[in-house]
């Protein structure tokens, strides 16, 4: 069957005159309709494994903007907690998880295949959003990159560094692949849950790949990414594959090749023309507009948002930010943007 919707068509490597659009937190704190349903759901794990309330908080920036794409609400984190680690979030802090520093501490872990008891809920959202998005609007499910959940799920917590993940990489490197190996197993089981509920698309978020040199990106980033990519592409050929190895530098060139991704999401580390350059010639690309442009909005963001569109016009492209919207955007600055994007 042909690619219809517009996301898909750029994943298919169409080129077209106005790009779809959708952007990373999309459904945020940014929006009140947002915060007024976690407040009513509690916290944000709550509402993560609240199915009816994700679906509603997924839906809300589809119907206030029209974006192209919905992305499943849920949190990398979810992985680790369902391997059975203690995970929770500290308000104003972040994520909070028990560590990983010694063996007997993974031997406690669950199994890649145990993790659908404590997931059950994120599949229903799934199913959910699969029954209830408009015709033309690509669901998008995803899920963290196993160097990237790693650094969490050893550390215990955000690190400005990846620290401790690095330091076990360095000083036990058996435990740190055994992490890394259920790691990549269980987010094989995750994504083929979430394609079979119903997601049309999915996505690896790598947010801390640029941390990683030399041949650790090609061993931590990239190979762990290829075999997730070959393992859902064996079950699920016709399942487009995002890969957002964040800051991944000149680790940008060649992504597509060397892990079978078909579209490279591009964060704003790197300008838009050498993205276009060096990456947009593999395939598909997403980003990867500033997201500092939804807090100060005005002419710049107007000039920038052109400048990306205008860049990647020659190739497949999904805009987007390049990364999150924060919780201080306005919501206007949002539909300017998109404004924009659809005249350009
Ligand atoms: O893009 C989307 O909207 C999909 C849903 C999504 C969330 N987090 C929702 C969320 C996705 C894809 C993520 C990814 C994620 N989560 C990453 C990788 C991408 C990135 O942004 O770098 C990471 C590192 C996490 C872990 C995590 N979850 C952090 C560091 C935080 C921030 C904690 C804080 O207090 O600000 C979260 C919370 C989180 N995940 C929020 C949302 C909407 C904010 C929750 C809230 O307080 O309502």
């Amino acid at each position: 069957m042909a690619a219809q919707k517009t996301i898909l068509k750029a994943l298919a490597g169409e080129v077209q005159d106005t790009p779809p659009i959708w952007m990373m937190r999309q459904a945020g704190r940014y929006l009140p309709e947002y915060r007024a349903t976690r407040a009513e759901a509690g916290d944000f794990l709550s509402l993560c494994y609240n199915s009816d309330l994700a679906t509603e908080v997924t839906l809300q920036p589809i119907r206030r903007y029209g974006f192209d794409a919905a992305i499943l609400f849920a949190d990398i984190l979810l992985v680790p907690q369902a391997l059975g680690a203690d995970l929770w979030f500290v308000t104003g802090e972040g994520p909070r998880l028990s560590t990983i520093t010694q063996q007997s501490e993974f031997d406690a872990l669950k199994g890649a295949d145990d993790i659908h008891d404590t997931l059950n809920p994120v599949y229903q959202t799934v199913r959910n959003l699969a029954s209830s998005l408009p015709s033309e609007t690509t669901l998008i499910g995803f899920a963290g990159a196993p160097w990237t959940v790693a650094t969490y799920m050893i550390a215990g917590r955000g690190t400005p560094d990846q620290g401790p993940a690095h330091a076990l990489k360095d000083e036990n490197r058996p435990l740190f692949e055994a992490v890394m190996n259920r790691l990549t197993d269980a987010t094989i089981v995750y994504l083929s849950a979430q394609i079979e509920a119903g997601a049309e698309v999915v996505k690896i978020f790598d947010s801390w790949a640029g941390s990683l040199k030399g041949q650790d990106f090609e061993d931590f980033a990239v190979a762990p990414t290829k075999r997730i990519i070959a393992a859902l592409k064996a079950k699920h050929p016709s399942i487009p594959i995002i890969a957002f190895p964040r800051e991944g530098g000149d680790g940008y060139i060649g992504f597509h090749e060397k892990t079978g991704a078909d579209c490279v999401a591009i964060d704003n580390s790197v300008s838009p023309e050498w993205a276009a350059e060096h990456v947009q010639v593999a395939g598909c690309v997403q980003g990867n507009l500033a997201s500092s442009h939804m807090v100060t909005g005005g002419d710049a963001l107007v000039r920038e948002t052109k400048a990306v569109v205008e860049a990647f016009r020659k190739g497949p492209h999904i805009f987007n930010l390049g990364h999150g919207i924060t919780p201080d955007a306005d919501p206007e600055n949002v539909q300017l943007m998109i404004d924009t994007v659809r005249e350009a």
